[in-house]
């Protein structure tokens, strides 16, 4: 069986783009480098390769580690500098792998698709290195400055393309060929190869394969992406009784009062009815079946631990949490002062970065003394969430 590493080289300064390296802008929501990445950990989970390797400026490696350390619980990336030109920065990647092959990525063409990637793995073979390439369709035009004056010239567009990534060689021979390039100035793999005389095969690459190179570029991309998402909107709803001697915890804060929910886990309604919108808007089961109160390891169990659970299944389906609405309904004791912590105590959970738990709005509403509610005979709980995430 054939071993591949994916290499990413993210490593660039985006000159031409200018303002702060183009791979660590966000498209759609999602630092442009995550975008292959995330391609990459599909193949990785599917075995179709090995290992993936992260190129990445010198002073960014630690934040990208932790980056990664939230992102992800099941991949390992390997992470390493990289270097002045982007043939040192491969270079480096290139000397870090340890597969048979190495299937080079731009981190700056973000709609690599995975069966691309599989056809460019099916064709390599140990004397042949494979390359996508996409045709020219513009008329060229070759334009020279002489003497001052713009001189522009016809050029043929027959027999030329424009080359992609993800390019692929067996390792040894691409870190041969690599070496040969002493000013570390080739412009993409295939170049290093070719200069040694090896073989290339080429495969139709696609023309939404794009580089992102220059600020147009970014747009035309943000238009790509916008068409390509799908949102999801689910619901959840949760009911518990309350009794004495019991703790009230509601969104993960634990509340003075006489009375608590009563239930299998730590009863937090909020967060329960939190954990079922989400699981709902992911077409997921419910927590009464991932969670089964049959189960022992369930008793008592903190429900923000549950909710972390949940938030990793969520992670692993490539959903991303937009809202998250919930109405309490209580009628004692009073609550609207808790809700501002039962949202960053939620949040945590949800999100890689603090802000963001303003996407989760709570409101609470008494019973008006009416029903079960109005009689502070239970606590009742709904909540909506809305998901979303790119198509692939
Ligand atoms: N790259 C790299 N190391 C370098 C230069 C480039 O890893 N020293 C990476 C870039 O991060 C990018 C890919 O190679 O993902 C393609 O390069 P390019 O589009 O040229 O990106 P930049 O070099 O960042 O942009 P510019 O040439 O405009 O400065
Ligand atoms: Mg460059």
């Amino acid at each position: 069986m054939k071993t591949f590493s994916f290499i990413i080289a993210a490593a660039g300064l985006g000159e031409r783009i200018g303002g702060s390296p183009k791979q660590f802008r966000l498209l759609g929501g999602t630092p442009l480098w995550q975008w292959s990445s995330h391609v990459a950990e599909e193949l990785l989970a599917l075995g179709k390769i090995q290992e993936i390797i992260l190129v990445v400026p010198s002073d960014s490696i630690t934040r990208i580690k932790k980056t990664l350390s939230t992102l992800s619980e099941k991949t390992s990336f390997l992470v390493v500098a990289g270097g002045t030109t982007r043939s040192q920065s491969v270079r480096n990647g290139v000397a870090m792998a340890s597969s048979d092959y190495v299937l080079i990525h731009d981190g700056a063409r973000p709609f690599i698709d995975k069966e691309l990637c599989i056809t460019i793995m099916d064709h390599v073979n140990p004397n042949l290195g494979v390359i996508p390439v996409v045709p020219i369709s513009d008329a060229l035009k070759k334009i020279e400055i002489v003497e001052g004056e713009e001189r522009v010239s016809s050029t043929s567009r027959e027999h030329l393309y424009t080359t992609q990534t993800p390019q692929c060689f067996p390792r040894l021979q691409l870190l041969e060929a690599l070496d040969t390039d002493k000013d570390l100035l080739f412009k993409d793999e295939a170049e290093a190869w070719i200069a040694l005389g090896k073989k290339i095969v080429t495969i139709p690459g696609a023309r939404h394969n794009m580089k992102i190179t220059y600020q147009e570029d970014f747009i035309l991309a943000h238009q790509i992406a916008s068409n390509n998402r799908e949102y999801r909107v689910g619901n959840g709803f949760d009911i518990h009784p309350l009794v004495p001697s019991r703790p009230l915890i509601l969104g993960g804060v634990e509340i003075e009062s006489p009375l608590g929910l009563d239930g299998h886990s730590d009863a937090d309604v909020l967060a329960h009815a939190v954990m079922d919108a989400l699981l709902g808007a992911a077409g997921l089961p419910d927590i009464g079946k991932l969670f089964p109160a049959s189960d022992p390891q369930y008793k008592n169990i903190s429900s923000l631990d549950l909710l972390s659970r949940v938030a990793s299944l969520l992670k692993e389906g490539r959903w991303d949490i937009l809202w998250v609405d919930v109405t309490l309904q209580a009628q004692l004791p009073r609550l609207g002062s808790f809700t501002k912590q039962m949202e960053e105590n939620l949040g945590k959970r949800l999100f890689a970065f603090e802000m963001e738990s303003e996407k989760i709005n709570i409101k609470v509403k008494s019973g008006e003394r009416i029903g079960a509610v109005g009689r502070a005979e239970c606590m009742k709980c709904t909540a909506v969430a809305t998901l979303s995430r790119w198509r692939r």
